[in-house]
């Protein structure tokens, strides 16, 4: 596709259709945006700070990763993610290598509860670190492009400067606006290079410093668990309503903040898989998705957590335990939908699977 116009059509993207990958934008150190066309012209439709998840063709068969979308539905003709492979990183390291413009992928979503579009208000908070900036990006962009005028402080922790994913881009927006903040943070400063901003983890004290009004703002935060967590800590200490503060885990919640009210771990429980016919013995305390594993049988997963949605599958009679972290509609559950990563065999289970 070149810069001829292209035909758009009426309908939205739906996730039915593949995705073409139309650019590749290197941002920082082993972190890249990949921005998608839809084939057909059809535009998109999602809220800022939703997510997608994609399938991603790694040798040995197929990788579900899930990524906030860091673009922003004002401008809907194109959707992209921005990806950062940490060490040892499978899926996100086949992006950087591999991925490149032309290629398809097929994609699920957009999903997600994690958007200012839910929580209106008068002035915001935005607490990130690292890759946690990406849904920071799409919301800014999105009150920047709706034309009034933003009320944002944008607080962001970096290990050093030259991480900071949409540095110039977002210098971009607030040398234009007085009211967008940029508050950056970084551990560790480079060699022949001046820096500016804040110095060190961030604190209670600098965030007094970035955003003395904070009690006014609805608070949006994203980053590392440990990082989320002091955020929490810090807000709480400092008498903030927690009702207005809004949190994104890309991660799995530590093992200690999950609390799963089980029976009895019994041999009492098992899973029948109707298409297969076969049955497998386990205690109330595995997962669906462990369960099948086991079985041989593979159900698609991303964020194993309960949040992207990707293991849904239908349950025919059974209980389950489960605890999300939003993946599902009260909806689905009344349809007898469950997420597999998070929903643990009470007693004898038959899946549609
Ligand atoms: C809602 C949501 C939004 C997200 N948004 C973004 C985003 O905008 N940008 C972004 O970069 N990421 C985002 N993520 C995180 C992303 O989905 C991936 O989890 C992350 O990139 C890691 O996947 P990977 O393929 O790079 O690494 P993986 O291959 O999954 O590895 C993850 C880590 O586990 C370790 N590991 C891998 N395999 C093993 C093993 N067998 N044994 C022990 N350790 C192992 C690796 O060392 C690596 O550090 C988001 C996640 C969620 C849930
Ligand atoms: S894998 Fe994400 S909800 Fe189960």
């Amino acid at each position: 596709m070149g810069h001829e116009r292209q035909n758009w059509t009426a309908a939205p993207w739906s996730d039915a259709e593949v995705l073409e990958c139309a650019m590749v934008i290197p941002e920082t150190a082993d972190c890249a945006t990949f921005a998608f066309r839809a084939p057909s012209g059809a535009w998109f439709d999602y809220q800022p700070g939703q997510f997608l998840t994609l399938e991603l063709p790694v040798p040995g068969g197929p990788l579900m990763r899930t990524y906030t979308i860091s673009s922003s539905p004002s401008r809907p003709l194109s959707i992209s993610v921005t990806v950062k492979a940490q060490p040892g990183s499978i899926g996100t390291r086949w992006m950087l290598d591999h991925l490149k413009p032309g290629m398809r992928i097929k994609a699920h979503g957009p999903a997600g509860v994690f958007s200012s579009l839910r929580h209106p208000a008068e002035k915001y908070l935005f607490i990130s670190a690292g890759s946690g900036i990406t849904p920071m990006m799409a919301m800014t962009t999105w009150a920047w492009d709706s034309g009034a005028m933003p009320d944002i402080t944008f607080v962001h922790a970096a290990r050093k400067p030259s991480d900071i994913i949409f540095k110039q881009r977002l210098e971009g927006f607030a040398a234009r606006v007085p009211g967008l903040q940029l508050c950056f943070t970084v551990e560790e400063v480079e060699p022949f290079s001046v820096w500016y901003g804040y110095r060190g983890r961030l604190s209670q004290i600098m965030l007094g410093l970035m955003a003395p009004d904070y009690l006014e703002r609805e608070v949006f935060c994203c980053g590392p668990a440990p990082f989320m967590q002091a955020v929490r800590d810090m807000l709480v200490s400092l008498g903030y309503d927690m009702a207005r503060y809004h949190e994104e885990s890309f991660a799995a919640p530590q093992p200690e903040e999950v609390q799963v009210e089980v029976h009895e771990p019994a041999s009492v429980s098992e899973v029948t898989f109707a298409g297969s016919g076969t049955s497998v013995a386990c205690d109330g305390t595995e997962t669906v998705l462990a369960v099948a594993k086991r079985a041989g049988l593979n159900i698609p997963s991303s964020c194993n957590f309960g949040l992207c949605g990707t293991c849904k599958v239908k349950k025919i009679s059974g209980e389950v335990a489960m605890v999300h972290n939003g993946g599902i509609s009260d909806d689905e559950i009344a349809e007898g939908i469950i997420l597999a990563c998070c929903a643990r065999p009470q007693g004898t289970v038959v899946l549609d699977l």
